[in-house]
């Protein structure tokens, strides 16, 4: 059985359709890259996913079970989001990080030592009592990975979360993200317009183009030899973004 199934999923916006009957599947433990250009719904595909957006038609599965039949709440624990834009509280960032820990009740002593936990793993140990509107942008994100990261969510959703990032930031993100998903065999699908960061993180790599799904296979194939001429041209960098 696979951990997520995306069958046949189409969404429209006022009228214009952007995802075409998208199928995809996603074994536990997977690290997949989702990459195309502007406009390829993969946006759209991770809000399906995280429930953000309902699909006009199609059904998504979660280890079997069809999302339409998941109570919601039971649901959205097990996935954690993190958007190109951080929204952060205006509170500390270890208020930040502990916030979703609290919220589900976890004990005091608990939550001080999954909140260092993850402050230590996004290097933000200095950091933890800075007010977090303060911080600077690369910093901000590590503090949102750090939050999405804190209740161990089984699916991790990211939007880009490198992008415009310097390769400071980009790689503490990127060993966080390896190392997350190794020992704790997060499921972790990531958007990237940066495909040396598919490369570089990425065990499977899916292409989106205009709504549709036209290549997901394995890294070293995906680049090496693609099956399909439109991929061969995006990683040519022969495509617009
Ligand atoms: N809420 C919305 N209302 C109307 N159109 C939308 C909405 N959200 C997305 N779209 C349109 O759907 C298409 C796919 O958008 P999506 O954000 O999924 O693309 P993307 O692949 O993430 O692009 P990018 O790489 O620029 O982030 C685009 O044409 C976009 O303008
Ligand atoms: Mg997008």
């Amino acid at each position: 059985m696979q951990f997520l199934e995306l069958r046949a999923l189409s969404k429209s916006y006022g009228g214009k359709k952007v995802l075409h009957g998208l199928t995809i599947s996603f074994e536990a433990g997977d690290l997949v890259a989702i990459v195309g250009p502007s406009g390829a719904g993969k946006t759209t595909a991770l809000l399906l996913i995280d429930t953000l957006e309902m699909p006009d038609t199609g059904e998504t599965f979660l280890k079997g079970r069809p999302y339409s039949e998941m109570p919601p709440n039971e649901l959205r624990r097990g996935i954690g989001m993190v958007f190109q834009n951080p929204a952060l509280f205006n509170a500390t960032v270890f208020d930040n990080v502990a916030y979703s820990l609290r919220f589900r009740g976890l004990p005091d002593k608990e939550v001080k030592a999954r909140a260092h936990s993850m402050l230590e793993l996004l290097r933000l140990d200095t950091l933890a009592h800075r007010r977090a509107l303060t911080l600077s942008g690369g910093e901000a994100q590590r503090v949102s990975l750090a939050r999405a990261m804190a209740y161990s969510p089984e699916l991790l959703l990211l939007d880009e979360p490198t992008a415009n990032l310097d390769p400071h930031n980009i790689s503490i993100i990127e060993d966080a993200l390896i190392k997350r998903n190794r020992e704790c065999r997060t499921t972790t699908i990531i958007v990237t317009h940066n495909i040396f960061e598919a490369r570089r993180i990425a065990r499977k790599v899916a292409f989106f183009l205009d709504g549709e799904l036209v290549e997901f296979s394995a890294v070293d194939s995906f680049f090496n030899s693609p099956r399909d001429p439109r991929t061969a041209s995006f990683v040519k960098g022969e495509m617009a973004y």
